[in-house]
């Protein structure tokens, strides 16, 4: 792990760029999305919107047929089926069977029109998996608006027409206090921030990988699952 430096979790702070020995790549905190969409990936049939995809194609983790949309200004894959803003989306109402929107609400600065789209565009009965950070570092992607309680995140998917299914907390207590542990750590290079860098950057990405212990109030980030509701 030492010295990698991740480019997406520095992308807001370019006077950072220098790599730090025992510096942390994020990605060591976080399981692949295939093992966090679990059982929920079976949901995600016919045709499947993928908002805001960034680099993360779902194509080998659901049943569906995923359209990959994110924005012109956004630093993804070159594998985008649909370039768009969220709030518009060219596709005719009702279009989308399914919509995962995963680790993006946080970067609109509209999220209240982004569901507004999300509604018009899923049929009546199609399922919304949206799933937001919440005790996250800041990180811009270009940009890095709010964080939502699992509260909020409700009333904002009942809000615009969708009935909820399942909520929840997403990770487990290490990788908060991972990532976490990283800004501050590497925020400085003493000889203290050096010797905690490499016994508590490892440790915690071996527990963010391997432990089942989550805190609620700690949550990395929540999910909630819903449907449309009818016209
Ligand atoms: C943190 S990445 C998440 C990527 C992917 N969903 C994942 O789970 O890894 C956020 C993505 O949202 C895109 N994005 C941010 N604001 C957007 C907007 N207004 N319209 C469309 N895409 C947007 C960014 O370009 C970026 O690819």
């Amino acid at each position: 792990m030492e010295g990698r430096v991740v480019i997406a979790a520095r992308r807001g702070h370019p006077q950072e760029w220098a790599p730090m020995p025992g510096d942390l790549e994020i990605g060591a905190l976080f399981p692949p999305l295939g093992e966090e969409l679990g059982p929920y990936a079976d949901l995600l049939a016919g045709e499947v919107l993928n908002a805001g995809a960034g680099n993360r194609d779902l194509r080998r983790l659901v049943p569906g047929n995923v359209h990959n949309q994110d924005f012109a200004e956004g630093l993804h894959s070159s594998d985008i089926d649909i370039v768009s803003p969220l709030h518009r989306i060219p596709v005719k109402d009702g279009f989308f069977d399914a919509i995962l929107c995963n680790a993006v609400l946080e970067h609109v600065s509209n999220p209240e029109e982004v569901m507004t789209e999300f509604r018009r565009v899923c049929r009546p009965g199609g399922v919304l998996y949206l799933c937001v950070p919440f005790m996250q570092p800041e990180h811009k992607d270009p940009n890095d608006y709010q964080r939502y309680t699992l509260d909020g995140l409700t009333l904002l998917t009942e809000r615009h027409g969708f009935v909820l299914q399942e909520r929840g907390a997403v990770h487990n207590v290490y990788t908060t206090l991972g990532w976490i542990a990283r800004e501050w750590l590497t925020s400085a290079d003493t000889y203290g921030y050096r010797v905690l860098r490499r016994l508590a950057l490892p440790w915690l990405a071996h527990k963010s990988r391997s432990s089942t212990h989550q805190v609620h109030s700690l949550a990395s980030a929540y999910r909630v699952v819903a449907v449309r509701s009818d016209d």
